[in-house]
Parts: C-alpha cells; structure tokens; sequence
C-alpha cells in the first residue's frame, strides 16, 4: 500500500484511476542501478527504463557529476538572438556526425512531443515560404505515439487520446498500423503485408495529390503503441514511394534512438533514410528534458531559406538548448559509448530468448521484440487471437501483480512492455523474467 492518499493536489497523468483509487500511488523516493525504491524502502526491478529513457541506472554518477560541473559553470541561457552556450555547439556538432543519416543542423526542444511538433511547424514554415500553403497534410500510422501537444497528440494513433479533446487536426490522415500478427490477411507474408501497406500509402497520397502532403513520420519501432516490430520490408516498400512523391520521412527515434534496438538508431536497423530525425528519452538518459530535431544537409538549407524570409527561424522554446541538458547528453552519449551500447548487444539475445519463450504461455497470444524492447500479447483464447474483455484490465492486473513482486513492467492495451534499462546485467534478466513467470501463472490461476 501507498504511503499517500488519491485524490491529492498532484494530477497523475495516463495513470489508472482504479488501482490508484485503491494503492495509491507509489511514491518513488530513489534509485540504484537499474531499480527504484519507495517511500517505505521496497525495491523494483525498473522493467521499463522508467518511460523508456532511464537507461544507464537511476543513480549514475557521471551523469550527475555533468549535470553538476554544467550548474556550476554556466547554470541557465537561452538560445534566441544569437545566443548560445559551448556545451549546446558541442553537442550540436556530436549529433549532427551520430545521425543515422547525413545531417546538418539540430534544433533543440524540450521533450519529444516538442520536437517532434516542431517539425510540424518547421514543415508548415516551408510550405508558406516555398510558395505552397496548401502542403501541409500530415500522415501517421494507427498505434502510433508522436506526443501529447495539440499536433502530437493528432499524430498519436490511440483513437480515445484524441477524440477525448476533439482531436486530430484536420491535416492528419492515418495509415494502417504495421503489426502483422493482428492485422496481415489469413497466410499473407510479412513482404506482402509490407507491399500492401505500400499501396496504401500509394494510393493515399495519389487520392488527394502528393503536392499537399508535408510528411510522413513514422516511429522505427512502434513503441508506444506496443511495441510493434516492423515487418519484413516494409521500410524498404514504403521509402520508394514518399521519394517517388517527394515526401520527407520523419523518423520519430525518440524511443529507438541510442540503441534501443541494438543498433545505435532504429534508422540503421531498418535500412532508414530520414530526412529528418526526432530525438528525445535516452538523449540524457531521462537526467534532463531535452527533444532535438536533426535536419538532413537539404532540409537545413531550406529552412534556412524560409528563414531569410522573415530575417530569423519564427520558432523556439525559452529553455532549448539548455547548457545542462546539452552537457548531461554528452556524458550520456559518453557512457553509451564507453560501454552501455555495447552492453546491449550482449545482453538483447538473452531478452529476446526469454521473451520469445513466454510464447508458450496459454495466456501470450504473441511475443515480440528487438534489441531491449519486447511485448507480450494476452490473450483469452490463443488459436482465435481473441483479446480478453475490456473490463478484465488483463494487462493492468498483470502489471500491478508484478508490482507486488518488485517488478515495474508496463500495461499498454491488451500486451504488458518491457524496455529495460541498457545496463542491465544476465542475472536481473533472469530475475526479470522469473518474476513475470510467476505473475502470469498466478493470474492464469485467478482467470481459470
Ligand atoms: C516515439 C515517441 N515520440 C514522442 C514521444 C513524446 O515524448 P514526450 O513524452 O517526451 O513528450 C514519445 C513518448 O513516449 C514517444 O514514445
């Protein structure tokens, strides 16, 4: 049970009411490595990276040292009239050679949803200075999760996230949701699936005219939306056609982005080529909210030249490219590269492997996965893929089971997620994947 009452003055956000009604919530007061402790000194196996970002432990200390020296040189600027601040040129300069593709420029917000909004913005200021208003349409795909500001949120694919405040915007048209288990035809291959959602974009584009059509962003991994692997080909189906249109791909690496994947951005797992690539999470390891946008050399030089329309970029946030945020991001780059990176590749095929064993599972309908991200899919009935009624909260009760047992593991949907943290080590994977053995056999127990 929680220390602290619900309702109070705190308002939790995407949190479930219920179980809050009746735990609380869990007041998390520390960390160590790759757990977090409570208010009353419990410890949890942190199974989710917290949202995906606290990757290289809850207390590392060269992160917090950064963060440190950074407060005592140079504690708050901005980035506006020309200003800016060494550790935000230096970081610039780092990101622009780490991109997956050639880049230029980076711009920098203060959380995904920003960049990622960012771009829309900075794609409308080319339309209205290229001499093409009417280029302004954005396409997204079901499940997707871009953010949760007023365009973001109309990019995010969850139907009730939006219709809750009359969303999207008029300018967002939906794609078909890549996840092959759930939504390929009876016996249809992963390739066909891919050209056929290649089609769709085809003659999605084609059906109102390519020419109002600003981007297409599209997350390497859906993570959010379950962490939905791409199938087969599909980047590879789907490129030639934005091309053929002449239609920036925008590749939300906001999760996948630093390694996520076991690659160093979901790009280059995917055979991506982004035009533009969003950034956020792991960027400081979750130690500083920071978003960054890193522009291709061509789309630089076109902003640039909206921008001379207007003699300045008509775009910016007051704590942007923050000095401590930029250098907290360089120590995280640092320790991504001293080893936590390469910590992935050693541990993901043992993730995957337990992960991929849970199948057996008479309650996972699907395991899926790549590098250090993974979701198991419940199911009431396995051969019919049926879902299990809404109000048996089937991935709620699995998650807050394995809260009971010290483990922090997400419920999204009918699927629970997990993305450890980089660091992580063998031995708390199996601690990871014992626990949550356990909680699936107690409530297949309880549902039977
Ligand atoms: C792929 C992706 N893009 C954007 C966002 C939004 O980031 P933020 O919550 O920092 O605004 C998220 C958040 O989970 C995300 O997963």
């Amino acid at each position: 049970m929680s220390s602290r009452q619900f309702p109070g003055p705190f308002l939790h956000p995407f949190s479930h009411l219920e179980t809050l009604r009746r735990d609380g919530p869990l007041v998390v007061a520390r960390g160590e490595g790759v757990y977090i402790v409570d208010d009353q000194g419990r410890r949890y196996l942190e199974g989710n990276s917290g949202l995906w970002n606290v990757v290289l432990g809850f207390d590392n200390p060269r992160l917090i040292e950064a963060a440190q020296q950074a407060y005592a040189r140079m504690p708050a600027y901005h980035a506006f009239f020309g200003r800016v601040t060494e550790p935000a040129l230096e970081l610039s300069e780092r990101l622009v050679s780490l991109a997956p593709m050639d880049a230029s420029q980076v711009f920098y917000a203060n959380s995904g949803s920003e960049a990622n909004d960012s771009v829309v913005k900075l794609l409308w200021i080319l339309a209205e200075a290229e001499g093409r208003p009417h280029r302004r349409l954005l396409l997204s795909r079901r499940n997707a999760y871009h953010g949760m500001t007023v365009a973001t949120s109309s990019l995010t694919g969850k139907d009730y996230v939006r219709s809750a405040s009359g969303l999207p915007l008029a300018e967002v048209r939906f794609l078909s949701c890549p996840h092959h288990w759930r939504e390929a035809a009876e016996g249809e291959s992963e390739e066909a699936f891919s050209a056929r959602l290649a089609d769709e974009l085809d003659r999605t584009i084609r059906n109102t005219g390519a020419e109002f059509f600003a981007g297409f962003f599209a997350e390497p991994v859906l993570g959010a939306g379950g962490v939905i692997v791409p199938p087969r080909g599909y980047f590879q189906a789907i490129q030639p056609v934005l091309r053929r249109h002449g239609i920036p791909l925008i590749a939300d690496e906001v999760i996948c982005g630093f390694g996520r994947t076991g690659s160093f951005w979901g790009s280059l797992h995917y055979g991506i080529e982004p035009d533009i690539v969003v950034a956020s999470k792991v960027l400081t390891a979750g130690f500083f909210p920071m978003g960054a946008v890193i522009l291709s050399p061509d789309m630089a030089e076109r902003v640039g030249h909206a921008a001379a329309r207007y003699g300045e970029v008509p775009h910016g946030f007051t704590t942007g490219a923050h000095p401590v945020g930029c250098a907290v991001a360089m120590a995280a780059i640092d320790e991504l590269e001293a080893g936590a990176f390469a910590n992935v590749g050693k541990v993901a095929p043992v993730v995957q492997q337990r992960l991929a064993a849970m199948a057996d599972h008479p309650l996972i309908g699907e395991a899926r996965g790549v590098g250090l991200m993974g979701a198991l899919e419940l199911v009431a009935d396995k051969a019919g893929k049926t879902p299990f009624a809404g109000d048996v909260e089937i991935s709620e009760r699995v998650a807050t089971r394995a809260l009971r047992h010290g483990l922090v593991c997400r419920p999204l949907g009918q699927a629970v997620v997990l993305a450890p943290p980089f660091i992580i080590t063998e031995a708390e994977i199996g601690e990871l994947f014992d626990i949550l053995g356990r909680v699936l056999d107690e409530v297949h127990a309880e549902l039977s």
